[in-house]
């Protein structure tokens, strides 16, 4: 059963009944100013940091769920209820939510009332609009009330959840010319307040909750609403929110616009005031941007440029394949969502409360891997960015916080894989755009400054940090954990409520990690090149005889016969073996150690792969071990902890099964790549929206897995590193479109019975179109540039800066 369907040709997810399995969601904003959005119009905004700067109260896990957003009521004399049906949830004649790339818009109808809301964040704004317009399709005139409502949050979302002795004394408000401003704490050491604006004159406003709301009662049922009459009222503490009261006439047939601006603006501190020694928010910089925005034709620019400005960033590479799925994901909705794990890491979702992690080290290291060439300079910032958290050790913190920039251990440290990943994603980086300055950009260790060094120097430590912290295998020591944050070798806990993220009762001296060691070999076959291009001869053999060695000891104590193993714990003994009693086998070694080329020669790949079909492979994807842990182990920690089939416990953890479709290109495999990338291509599954729960449009961290009560069903949308790397995986691997350090590769692996393909993709500069023809069943390409034949599969950009290429490749 589905809750709706796409619109390709708008870009858009069209949901047709609100009551979906989970809220549906969205995400408004590209650079400072962000909000999620629920398809009933839930969710939260915030400036930047999700945890530090929320703009509006939203209570996670709730009952009903997803109650707290923008809210719009529409009353007439007998009635009232809300277009976007939560939260008085009362029956429309109609509904339809359109997620679009950066907007969400909100139609319905009840009584003959019809009205459309468009929410979305202008480009370069720190606010959003909310463009209501309401239409009367009844006989006769209509009297309406409309009420506009949000909660404010009181800025640090972490402190508004809890500390309500002094939270219920500080908010505070203004209200000036209809405008609602919510300035808690701007009297003291803030700068910074929100706005909440309406284009039409007022009947009435409100600022306090209660006032708004009744004593004992909802937002499903508010009292001004029922009786069609704000307060006025002024908050003092307690609970600040906005909702503006505006009454309008409708003959019958008529339209009436309304725009509602929420906004976060800061003064400059030596002018927060006016009158300057008064506590009354200096509104000089504000009043303009609000006059400007409350202007129908502002706002219908700023739609436009957000369009087009998706348009543009998406039309860098669009391919047109057999497969519908694979269109609709590549060139639309996988796209998009490793913009929005771009942007939020894994801080703000429906699952990530925005309070529990900052911008993720290992995360948002793997979300640049995919997406380079739609914003390159993002993307070098970033990695800048990353890499001036890195520790003087080659270590990382695991996370830092947005609005600062500075790391913290907040959830957890010495996590040994976090610093390669740094490697690779300057390695995506320099062979997307060729940009080898990149290398000599200075950033400090630790945001200390002083200790700058070349981004160069950042990326020889990530790969010491490794070499200096062997076991006894030769293998990298795990530290706290890999990549796999739940398989926690050096934790042993045993009391309830520990944190399996902070908590270290073992010295960390014996247990290793197969996964870093191919991690490890991938980022020094990056950095052997790296270092050859730069001319740096010891560099480049130091590392070459560093991956030799590891490449031998995954050979040796990583092997397990059949599969590579998935590590060795604190006593010496190995986990992911066919000695182990559960979890004999895990995925992520497998991908890992292909896609570092081990065993593609002596047939260690092909067995590890063909395990992986045998073993962990079902029809919702590819599970994350098998068997999975019935029991819970001391040595293992929080992967067994989980139910089995659930989470890092044998779900189908989405991330890591595009390292096996990887792996599987890598081999030739070209129909056994594409089937695993179906099977969990969230278009692929929108037939199945009852049992996956999650949106179709958007890939979810897991589903549920072969061993779990519910297999199939999918939990922890949108922020995952699945995102981006199966964006590599369809992309790079089975179309096989790859930037390299030379130029751009083609060579695809695709199913053998598709015919071929064509794309066009921005590479450095230059158009590529390419065309792919099937002419044999092989995997063996030749490609014509511009009607010449050239050698290998690497097309380099034209040498006379030549703005388009023609590109035929041929696979035979
Ligand atoms: C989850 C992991 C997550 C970790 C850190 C665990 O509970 O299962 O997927 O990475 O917490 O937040
Ligand atoms: C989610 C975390 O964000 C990611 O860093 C980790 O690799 C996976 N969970 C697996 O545990």
């Amino acid at each position: 059963m589905q809750f709706g369907y796409f619109d390709d040709k708008k870009k858009e997810y069209v949901i047709t009944q609100p009551d979906t399995p989970l809220p549906w969601i969205n995400y408004l904003g590209n650079e400072a100013y962000f909000g999620i959005i629920s398809n009933t119009a839930g969710g939260y905004s915030f400036y930047k940091d999700a945890r530090l700067r929320r703009i509006t109260r939203y209570r996670y896990n709730n009952v009903p769920l997803d109650v707290g957003g923008r809210y719009i009521y529409i009353r007439d004399e007998s009635d009232f209820w809300s277009p976007s049906w939560q939260p008085t949830r009362k029956d429309l004649d109609e509904y339809e939510c359109r997620h679009g790339l950066g907007y969400t818009i909100i139609k319905s109808k009840r009584n003959g009332i019809e009205s459309q809301t468009k929410y979305f964040v202008p480009l370069g704004q720190n606010l959003e609009v909310w463009e209501l317009s309401i239409t009367n399709r009844r006989e006769v005139e209509a009297g309406l009330s409309i009420f506009s409502a949000v909660e404010f949050c009181l800025w640090d979302a972490v402190d508004d959840s809890n500390n309500y002795q002094r939270n219920y004394s500080i908010g505070e408000v203004e209200v000036e010319n209809d405008v609602i401003y919510h300035k808690s704490e701007y009297r003291e050491r803030r700068n910074h307040f929100v706005y909440f604006a309406c284009s039409q004159p007022l009947a009435g406003f409100d600022t306090q909750r209660e006032e708004f709301l009744g004593s004992y009662r909802g937002w499903d049922n508010p009292i001004c609403v029922q009786q069609g009459v704000s307060h006025n009222s002024k908050a003092t503490g307690w609970q600040p929110i906005g909702s503006h009261h505006v009454k309008i006439n409708l003959e019958a047939g008529e339209t009436k616009n309304i725009i509602f601006l929420l906004g976060y603006q800061e003064n400059p501190n030596a002018e927060k005031f006016n009158p300057p020694n008064s506590q009354i928010i200096n509104k000089k910089y504000v009043l303009p941007i609000i006059q400007d925005y409350l202007k129908e034709e502002t706002v219908n620019k700023a739609f436009v440029a957000l369009n087009k400005y998706w348009e543009n960033l998406l039309g860098k590479f669009m391919v047109d394949t057999p497969d519908l799925h694979t269109n609709r994901m590549v060139n639309i909705w996988n796209a998009y969502q490793m913009m929005v794990t771009f942007n939020f890491s894994r801080s703000a979702s429906y699952f990530e409360s925005g309070i529990g992690r900052g911008m993720g080290f290992r995360d948002s290291t793997q979300d640049l891997l995919g997406f380079s060439h739609l914003i390159p300079d993002r993307a070098r910032e970033r990695i800048l960015d990353l890499a001036a958290t890195q520790l003087p050790s080659g270590g990382a913190y695991h996370q830092y916080q947005p609005l600062t920039k500075l790391g913290n251990n907040d959830i957890g440290s010495d996590f040994n894989d976090d610093p390669l990943w740094l490697v690779l994603a300057v390695a995506a980086y320099i062979k997307e755009s060729g940009d080898w300055k990149i290398l000599d950009e200075k950033a400090p260790f630790d945001n200390q400054p002083g200790s700058e060094d070349s981004l160069y120097e950042h990326i020889k430590r990530s790969l010491q940090y490794t070499l200096d912290r062997l076991g006894s295998h030769s293998l990298p020591l795990i530290g706290r954990a890999d990549w796999n944050d739940c398989l926690n070798l050096n934790c042993f806990s045993d009391t309830p409520g520990q944190s399996f993220q902070t908590t270290t009762n073992k010295e960390g001296k014996v247990a290793e990690s197969v996964f870093i060691a191919g991690l490890f070999v991938i980022a020094t076959k990056e950095m052997e090149t790296i270092a050859r291009y730069v001319g740096n001869e010891n560099d480049r053999s130091h590392f070459y005889n560093a991956r030799t060695k590891m490449e031998n000891a995954i050979k040796s104590h990583g092997w397990d016969g059949k599969w590579f193993k998935r590590a060795y714990d604190n006593e010496g003994d190995p986990i992911g073996s066919s000695q182990c009693q559960e979890g004999k086998i895990f995925i992520e070694p497998q991908g890992i150690c292909v896609m570092a080329g081990i065993g593609i020669d002596n047939g260690m790949a092909e067995d590890a792969l063909n395990s992986v079909k045998e073993r962990l492979a079902f029809k919702h994807g590819i599970v994350l071990l098998e068997p999975a842990y019935k029991n819970y182990y001391l040595n293992l920690g929080e992967i067994s902890s989980y139910p089995p089939g659930y989470k890092e416990n044998g779900s189908v953890f989405c991330h890591t099964n595009p390292w096996i479709m990887i792996a599987e290109a890598m081999i030739g495999r070209g129909d056994q790549a594409f089937d695993y990338y179906h099977r969990i291509n969230p278009s692929a599954r929108e037939g199945l929206s009852e049992l996956h729960r999650c949106e179709p449009y958007v890939y979810s961290q897991m589903i549920a897995g072969k061993e779990a009560l519910k297999p199939g069903e999918a939990k922890n949308s949108w922020l995952t590193g699945t995102a981006s790397w199966n964006y590599v995986a369809i992309t790079q691997y089975i179309l096989g479109i790859r930037p390299t350090y030379e130029g751009l590769q083609i060579s695809p692996v695709i199913p053998k019975n598709w015919k071929g393909f064509s794309a066009t993709r921005e590479f450095r500069g230059c158009e590529f179109t390419i065309h792919v023809e099937r002419i044999g069943l092989g995997n063996s390409v030749s490609i014509e540039v511009n009607g010449e034949i050239i050698e290998g599969t690497i097309v380099p950009t034209p040498d006379n800066g030549a703005k388009k290429l023609d590109v035929h490749v041929f696979i035979q």
